[in-house]
């Protein structure tokens, strides 16, 4: 499905997380990937990136740093000449983030620029590369609701969601299209260091018609590269759900 293509994968912490599995699934469709990290965990990254089926190489990307997104076209021509489509698989607030009432706009802000404003920044560093049109593909936990424990993380995926809408209509007319799975809960290093993460993986399985398995993040990364594929020509601005269906019931 992949033959040929190129993709920079953002997220690959652990062998949990679900940027490892798109990348998996990526180059076992036959696509090359490079992966990028940052700072401390650079080195947790390249122990992992030989998991995969073939080695990929890490590039250094803190999406916060005006200086990494300004290098990143260049650090990656050092590995292809063109890129078919990147993933946004990157989350963070501070703790305080998590109390809604009580959390400061230092910890709200943080979390904003990490967890959206960040699919901007890197849409546009990563343009250069995409002069033949590509795939922006991101992961958003379904901001519709008010979540129980989300807190501001629920708000920086409101504006997450928002801010691919707007990338999908600067960028369609550049041939890129900009997409987003809202997955559910899946026990990865971010989703762990949300207080009170349990509340969601308990309750997720019996709400979802076809079910819902929180250590499983193969179908998360399916649907994301499926979405990178140039199997959704016609589709930007899109968010999918991959949640077993809990979004669409009632109770
Ligand atoms: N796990 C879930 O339940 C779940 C559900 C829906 C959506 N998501 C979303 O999936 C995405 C991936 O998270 P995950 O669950 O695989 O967890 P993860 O902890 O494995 O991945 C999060 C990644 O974000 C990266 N990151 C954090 N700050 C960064 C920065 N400043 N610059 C660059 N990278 C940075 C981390 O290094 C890490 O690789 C996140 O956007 C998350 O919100 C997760």
């Amino acid at each position: 499905m992949l033959t040929g293509k190129t993709f920079l994968i953002t997220g690959v912490l652990m062998e949990s997380s679900i940027a490892f599995h798109v990348a998996k699934l990526a180059q076992e469709q036959g696509a090359q990937v490079i992966l990028t990290s940052f700072g401390r965990t650079m080195k947790i990254t390249r122990t992992i990136a030989k998991r995969l089926p073939q080695e990929a190489p890490v590039i250094e990307l803190d999406v916060t740093s005006e200086e990494d997104l300004a290098a990143l076209a260049g650090r990656i021509g050092e590995h292809t000449e063109r890129l078919d489509g990147v993933l946004h698989s990157i989350g963070f607030a501070p703790e305080g983030a998590f109390t809604f009432l009580d959390a400061s706009w230092e910890d709200v802000s943080t979390a904003i620029h990490v967890s959206a404003y960040s699919l901007k920044a890197l849409g546009v560093a990563a343009l250069p590369m995409m002069s033949e049109g590509g795939s922006i593909v991101g992961l958003t936990f379904d901001a519709s609701f008010a979540w129980p424990v989300y807190d501001w993380m629920g708000v920086a995926k409101a504006a997450f969601e928002s801010t691919n809408r707007y990338l999908a209509r600067d960028l369609g007319p550049k041939g890129v299209r900009c997409n987003l799975v809202a997955a559910g809960p899946i026990r990865t290093t971010a989703a762990k260091s949300i207080p009170g993460f349990e509340t969601f993986e308990n309750s997720w399985d019996d709400r979802a018609p076809v079910g819902w398995d929180v250590n499983d993040p193969v179908p998360t990364a399916k649907a994301c590269t499926m979405l990178l594929s140039d199997w959704f020509p016609a589709t930007t601005g899109e968010i999918l759900h991959v949640d077993g269906g809990v979004h669409a019931m009632g109770i």
